[in-house]
């Protein structure tokens, strides 16, 4: 691994919003998990789409409407080539949660029923959880899970095991953990997954920012991001699935846009991806994640890895200079996506980001929607610090000594 300042992006101020100052303090921005930053490409493509290019997409003949088309029409190649999946198989949603729904209401419903059992893993969001409990209830079918171990990893020998069974008819796991930061060997599940005859769903919510992301490489039926934190705008998702499944399935929601032709009682549905975006869509929204993953390809998403992982080793190492402070997940930077969640003996998390705070530094803490996981790990919160591309090492060092300061109000 180079060191933490040789692979430095150096981009904090394509960002505008780092320009921003707190009681006269800089941002320090440690919640990329829960959504990142935008970078000015990224502001000014949607500003300059609705000042420019806006009209409905998919119904106009003038000029202005089939500049709006090609705008939306343009940002799902860009977004679907960024993780070499295909366009025609590219659908924008309003998030992963939608997306993930989107699979749970039209695949789920039509092939899940008594006997059969959903996979998942304790390490899930709640949004790869309840949807699949929702499903399950209603249709009888049985919802497991695979153990997250004391590394923060889970097991392919369960794996198997599970599969084994032979009433697996889905397996749904996360590519990254949001709270343990746990790569997944997302592939390796598939492969297993497939094998055994069950369809797979990865949510890649935490991956596709922070990574080079190949659909087509992983081979899941179902692999769905999200746009907001991946440097795009809020309101847009993204769910790549395997052709063939995704013209058998029913459509999630139903009106305009999404048909080829409407009767009285009756309706056909309009070819892939517009049979799944009814309504309109979200388009300054696509055109914003387009220059977004525009953005991430011009710096590359391998040096983007080389970067987060550097830098969380070094928040791993610094950190360690907390008395008391406990880290979940693997202990290693190269087992992780950039995010470290941890403990403070003798302070309860939601206070450790108040303290952080008075230092200037924005981390996150609570479950993080996996209520579930925060069991298996015996507490109800932890404080968890994510980064992004503009992060750089004094942001983690201003974390390390806001948290040292806080353990002194607290006279710990
Ligand atoms: C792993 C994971 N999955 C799903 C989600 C839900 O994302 P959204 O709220 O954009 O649907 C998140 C967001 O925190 C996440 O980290």
């Amino acid at each position: 691994m180079p060191p933490v300042a040789e692979s430095a992006l150096g981009v904090k101020s394509d960002f505008p919003i780092f320009s921003r100052r707190f009681d006269g303090r800089e941002l320090i921005y440690l919640d990329s998990g829960a959504t990142s930053q935008k970078p000015e490409v990224v502001i000014e493509a949607v500003a300059s789409h609705l000042r420019e290019h806006n009209a409905n997409v998919h119904r106009g003949v003038y000029a202005l409407a089939q500049e709006a088309d090609a705008a939306y029409d343009g940002a799902r190649k860009q977004v679907a080539a960024f993780v070499n999946a295909g366009p025609e198989t590219t659908i924008f949603t309003k998030n992963v949660t939608e997306a993930i729904n989107l699979v749970a209401y039209s695949w789920g419903r039509a092939n899940v029923g008594p006997g059969d059992a959903v996979l998942i893993t304790q390490m899930e969001h709640h949004a790869n959880i309840v949807p699949w409990q929702v499903l399950c209830r209603e249709r009888g079918a049985e919802l497991r899970y695979l153990e997250v171990d004391e590394r923060g990893e889970i097991s392919l020998a369960q794996l198997d095991t599970e599969l084994a069974r032979g009433d697996v008819c889905l397996v749904a796991v996360t590519h990254v953990s949001n709270v343990l930061g746990t790569i997944l060997p997302v592939a390796e599940i598939v492969a297993r997954a497939r094998a055994a005859g069950a369809v797979t769903l990865v949510d890649g919510a935490q991956a596709v920012p922070h990574m080079a992301v190949d659909v087509e490489a992983i081979g899941a039926d179902f692999y769905a991001w999200t746009g907001h934190k991946a440097l795009g705008p809020t309101g847009i998702g993204v769910l790549h699935g395997r052709r063939e499944i995704l013209e058998s399935m029913e459509p999630f929601l139903t009106g305009g846009d999404m048909i080829a032709s409407v009767d009285f009682q009756s309706a056909t549905w309009n070819e892939l991806p517009y049979k799944f975006e009814a309504g309109t869509p979200p388009i300054a929204e696509a055109v914003g994640l387009g220059a977004a993953v525009e953005y991430l390809s011009g710096l590359g998403m391998d040096r983007v890895r080389v970067h987060e992982r550097a830098l969380t080793g070094y928040m791993l190492e610094r950190l360690s200079d907390v008395p008391g402070l406990r880290v979940t997940g693997p202990p290693q930077a190269e087992a992780r996506g950039g995010l470290v969640s941890f403990t403070i003996e003798g302070m309860h998390p939601h206070d450790i980001a108040e303290l952080a705070d008075r230092g200037g530094v924005c981390i996150r803490a609570g479950h993080h929607c996996a209520q579930p996981l925060m069991r298996c790990l015996g507490v109800s919160a932890t404080a968890r610090a994510s980064i992004g591309v503009y992060n750089e090492p004094s942001d983690i060092d201003a974390l390390v000594d806001a948290l040292l300061a806080g353990r002194e109000v607290f006279e710990l």
